[in-house]
């Protein structure tokens, strides 16, 4: 291939994907599969390494990141990133409203609301309207230099529509992870037995550190978008730098609204006080501006913040009560999580009981002690968390934390690896939270399903000494079983049926059923359509492992240390000897019923009892056909949990019905029955 094809193919092909991108998440509108788009953008990355010079600093093939960056550069602010004030009452608010009268004297003036997004803070300065460096906040004065992270973030134009305002501009805004991307990548954690996240923001302050920006693209982070700097931007209030931002195609969250006085603000305060829990990100509160530019210059500055703006900020809801104790979890894979035992108190509208205190690092933070007063808030966590401890109500017997060596549950010594938060038990085989927990993950439905075994007679099998490893399940008698308490003739015989169907199950579901960390069930599909047999995926070195469409760095290390080791390798012999679906079998299609003939699905999100090409393969099964794009000719869009928004939000707007998982589920026992 010529140098000038390579050039006419590559703008073919930024074209169409810029096109793409924009209808995707300016008009929430997709015009191709998620197949055909990764397609354009494989071949754009492969032209752009066999031609480097001619990879631009716009071009799309940024958005998937693949950059490693050890230490970030520091950068100077042109503009110091200032902080805001803050206001907790109408009260405070009117006397800011005061103060802005007295200064602008005889001015009419107006305002502008916006929510605070509890995001984080992001400098971005665009250069001829292609973005050129994307700086944290930092100290305020300097921050670190984070571009090619930054661009992983697809919402974010690398290059602005129309002519550019000014040669050099600056827009700044909040970065975030939306919460449905957040409960998602904890979902996935906790089903890998690691301890979850504790907040949004932290998680995204994580992420945009990272060193591989490869990784920060499958975080997934979105970024809104409130201010325009620069000099001659044309920009003579903040409603108009709003509206320059949305022409220029940035993200701006649809929430703002200018307020003619002080009572329309506290309105605005009131109208988003419960309404902002249904946005995609969390917020604590609305910022207030002075809309007119001319008149924040004569407002100007304090040392650390703005005359002309403040926050008020809405009320954690929170309350008092008393560690009691602190106990500590261990999870399948052994990490600890510490639990903070409370005195049970109302809190926005549940009884508190537990909180997480996430780990050894958290309790130091606090400086805990048993017997502490401590204010407990649910704001943007799921699990209430303990925010502080009244030292002006500690008992003098109050007990310092000291915090566990060994493990609660099978007294092992904990480790703890370097850079990580959480302690281990190191004890895999011996300890029972994390000997049931595997065997729990392995007979759950979207693995050997297994329904006839549940959590209790799991523990009775464990503490009578018969099963300690799920190839232990498998040589179960009538007799041991029976013994059991409440185990009858019928009961024993069905548990032993449950086991035995479930050699059945095919090589994707028992290659979940491994708990291999990281292997979800997505994950196990795509390996188990890879290699096809076990013994091809055990063998498989690194790169071919992330040779895999999907399989990155990490899963691929974690497949070869799980195969790393004798025990686990016993295992997997055990469970083929016993005769499970250990390859994929070129499965020819039985065809089980008509029930969906002629409808048309799209399947999107994680499902709770299916992998999603488990579902499509099920539709297809009965008669239906799947399809990849939303459209008005679509019957159906099964939706999974964490679907993105666009999605929903097109579907309806086609008015496409929405199905869940259990209306799917009960659609096709309808027909059945
Ligand atoms: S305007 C002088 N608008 O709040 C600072 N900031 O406490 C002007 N923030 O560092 C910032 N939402 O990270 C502004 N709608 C919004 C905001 C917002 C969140 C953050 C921002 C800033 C911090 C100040």
């Amino acid at each position: 291939m010529t140098l000038t094809d390579a050039q006419n193919e590559i703008a073919v092909l930024t074209q169409k994907i810029n096109y793409y991108n924009t209808e995707y998440y300016q008009n929430s509108n997709s015009i191709v599969s998620d197949y055909d788009f990764d397609r354009l953008l494989e071949r754009l990355i492969e032209l752009e390494s066999n031609f480097p010079e001619l990879r631009l600093p716009d071009s799309p093939s940024m958005r998937v990141g693949g950059t490693i960056t050890k230490d970030f550069e520091t950068v100077y602010h042109k503009y110091p990133m200032l902080s805001l004030g803050n206001t907790y009452s109408a009260d405070e608010l009117m006397e800011f409203d005061k103060r802005i009268a007295k200064a602008l004297e005889e001015q009419s003036y107006s305002y502008f609301c916006e929510l605070k997004f509890d995001g984080v803070a992001i400098s971005l300065t665009y250069k001829d309207g292609v973005l050129d460096m994307g700086v944290t906040r930092g100290d305020g004065v300097r921050g670190d230099n984070i571009t090619d992270n930054i661009k992983t973030i697809r919402s974010l134009p690398l290059r602005v529509k129309g002519k550019p305002l000014s040669a050099n501009f600056e827009v700044r805004g909040e970065v975030f992870m939306p919460k449905e991307v957040f409960e998602q990548l904890n979902a996935t954690k906790v089903q890998q037995g690691e301890v979850p996240y504790a907040n949004a923001r932290n998680t995204t302050s994580g992420s945009l550190k990272m060193q591989d920006s490869s990784i920060v693209a499958q975080r997934k982070l979105d970024c809104y978008l409130y201010s325009l700097l620069g000099e001659n931007t044309g920009v003579t209030s903040h409603s108009t730098a709003i509206a320059q931002l949305e022409s220029m195609g940035f993200n701006v969250s649809q929430t703002y609204s200018k307020c003619k006085d002080i009572n329309e603000v506290l309105d605005y305060i009131q109208k988003w006080e419960t309404k902002r829990h249904e946005l995609p990100l969390e917020t604590d509160g609305i910022v207030i501006k002075v809309d007119s530019v001319e008149q924040q210059q004569q407002l100007g500055f304090t040392a650390k913040s703005p005359r002309w703006a403040i926050s008020y900020k809405y009320k954690a809801e929170d309350a008092l009560t008393v560690l009691k104790n602190i106990t500590y979890q261990v999870g399948r894979t052994g990490a600890v999580t510490p639990v903070a035992e409370l005195e049970p108190v109302l809190l926005a509208g549940t009884t508190v009981k537990r909180a997480s205190l996430h780990n050894a690092n958290e309790i130091a933070r606090l400086d805990l002690r048993i017997g502490d007063t401590v204010s407990v808030e649910k704001g943007g966590e799921i699990i209430p968390k303990i925010t502080g401890v009244q030292l002006e109500e500690r008992p003098d017997d109050a007990v310092t934390v000291q915090y566990i060596s060994h493990c609660p549950e099978c007294n092992t010594e904990l480790v703890r690896e370097e850079g990580e938060a959480a302690h281990y038990c190191p004890n895999s085989d011996g300890c029972p939270p994390q000997i049931k927990g595997r065997i729990q993950h392995f007979i759950q439905r979207k693995a050997m399903d297994i329904d006839s075994l549940g959590e209790r007679t799991i523990h009775q099998l464990f503490e009578s000494g018969l099963v300690k490893s799920p190839a232990d399940l498998y040589q179960l008698t009538f007799e041991d079983v029976y013994q059991l308490e409440g185990f009858k003739e019928l009961s024993s015989n069905n548990l032993l049926k449950g086991i035995s169907a479930s050699k059945q199950v095919p090589f994707e579901n028992v290659l979940f059923a491994l708990g291999i960390r990281f292997v979800g069930k997505t994950v196990a599909e795509k390996l188990a359509a890879h290699f096809r047999t076990i013994d091809g995926l055990s063998s498989a070195n690194y790169e071919e492992l992330i040779a895999v469409p999907e399989i990155g760095e990490r899963i691929a290390q974690s497949v070869i240390d799980f195969f790393g080791s004798d025990q686990h390798r016993r295992e997997v012999d055990r469970l083929k000897e016993v005769g499970l679906q250990m390859e994929t079998l070129v499965k020819e299609m039985v065809i089980e019923s008509h029930a969906l003939e002629g409808k048309s699905f799209v399947v999107s999100g994680v499902f709770s009892n299916y992998g999603r090409d488990e579902l499509k393969e099920h539709i297809k099964k009965h008669g239906g056909k799947v399809v990849s794009s939303i459209s008005g000719k679509l019957d159906y869009l099964l939706a999974g949990d964490k679907m993105g928004p666009s999605k929903r939000e097109k579907a309806e707007k086609l008015k496409v019905t929405i199905l869940s998982e259990q209306e799917f589920e009960n659609m096709l026992k309808e027909d059945n029955a």
